[in-house]
């Protein structure tokens, strides 16, 4: 009787890379990136994802959950790098950090290390002096953490403030035009009620709304620039087991990125900054009703303190020139509304 020999794994550059979290904001921008460069995707969704505008050329569209181990294993299966953006931050469908965030991810390094996966690329956010107080920042040590004692080819990435979903969230209604996927309209009803006060405001009342003072700066990057940095991750030397603290070109204060946004829309600008004390009282009272809703008031708070920023320099150690707040915005300017 002839004996079966199975046929040898295809070779890494060949094999599809596993975007998990593709339905978001960030995986959307991975995936249309690397469908754009002609890469085998293999975009994870749950069912019940927002999915239509994923349906590209070189997309394989997965059905999984990282609450189920199992879809987990058979989406792992075969994956060259994994690329890890999800997270519950904007809950839909009854995503918790506990079960997404913190045993879902620690599901799927098991998958990516049962299955040999080559890279984990994990979407991670700033380390501060405070992490404990933001729910979001303790899960992502804790996947940071695991990620190192797996033995897992991996590469951490901190991102800076995204420009994307910051401006929106502070009012900017041209931040997420032409964009398929945008933070600001995920349907979760705590987000919907925040955006429906202050969506537009920028454009409509001149009012840009941001947490702290207008001088507090940040190193914003674009959601484009943080895509390319992920992909070049899966591969580039400089990300292998390291862990990387991103930003773009420039650290800029509220007051500053107001002023870039009035030259861009023509018309005056206003900066209305909250007091970090005014989110950690909310935080208070929000946490035994909502553990998102207290994140997003724990996550404004952290944005309130001025801490040291991100560096753009990072990003070229992956070959990535991220661009400025002026480029970004004029390029939204040119999109139809
Ligand atoms: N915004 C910033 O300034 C910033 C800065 C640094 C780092 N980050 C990080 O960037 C990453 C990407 O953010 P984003 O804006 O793309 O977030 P997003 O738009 O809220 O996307 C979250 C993704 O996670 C998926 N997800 C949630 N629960 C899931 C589950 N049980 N199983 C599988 N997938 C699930 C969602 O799928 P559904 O659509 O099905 O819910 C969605 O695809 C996050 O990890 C965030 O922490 C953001």
């Amino acid at each position: 009787m002839k004996t079966r020999v199975p046929p040898p794994p295809p070779p890494a550059h060949h094999r599809p890379t596993l975007v998990v979290g593709a339905s978001g904001e960030l995986g959307t921008r991975i995936v249309q990136q690397l469908s754009a460069a002609r890469r085998p995707v293999r975009a994870l969704v749950r069912r019940s994802s927002r999915q239509q505008h994923l349906r590209l050329p070189h997309v394989d569209i997965v059905h999984g959950d990282l609450t189920d181990p199992a879809s987990l294993d058979a989406a792992c299966q075969g994956a060259g790098a994994v690329i890890a953006t999800a997270t519950a931050v904007a809950p839909l469908n009854g995503s918790r950090f506990a079960t997404v965030d913190d045993a879902g991810y620690a599901a799927l390094i098991a998958a990516c290390v049962k299955h040999r996966c080559e890279r984990f690329v994990f979407v991670s956010v700033p380390q501060t002096p405070f992490d404990e107080r933001i729910p979001l920042f303790v899960h992502k040590r804790r996947t940071e953490q695991r990620l190192a004692e797996s033995g897992l080819p991996h590469a951490v990435l901190r991102f800076a403030p995204f420009m994307d979903a910051w401006f929106a969230l502070s009012g900017l209604a041209l931040a997420t035009r032409g964009d398929a996927a945008s933070l600001k309209t995920r349907p979760w009803p705590f987000l919907q009620r925040f955006m429906g006060v202050v969506g537009g405001l920028v454009e409509k009342r001149g009012l840009l709304i941001v947490p702290g003072s207008g001088e507090r700066r940040h190193a914003f990057i674009s959601v484009d620039d943080v895509a390319r940095c992920c992909i070049a991750a899966t591969r580039h030397e400089a990300a292998l087991n390291a862990t990387l603290a991103i930003g773009g070109p420039e650290v800029l204060s509220w007051n500053e990125v107001a002023a870039k946004m009035a030259a861009v829309l023509g018309r005056p600008v206003q900066v209305v900054g909250t007091p970090a004390a005014v989110f950690a009282l909310q935080k208070m009272l929000m946490r035994p009703f909502s553990e998102a809703a207290a994140n997003i008031m724990a996550l404004n708070w952290f944005a309130a303190q001025q801490l040291p920023p991100e560096d753009a320099a990072v990003a070229a150690r992956l070959g990535v020139a991220p661009g400025t707040v002026d480029q970004f915005l004029r390029t939204q300017a040119t999109k139809p509304a």
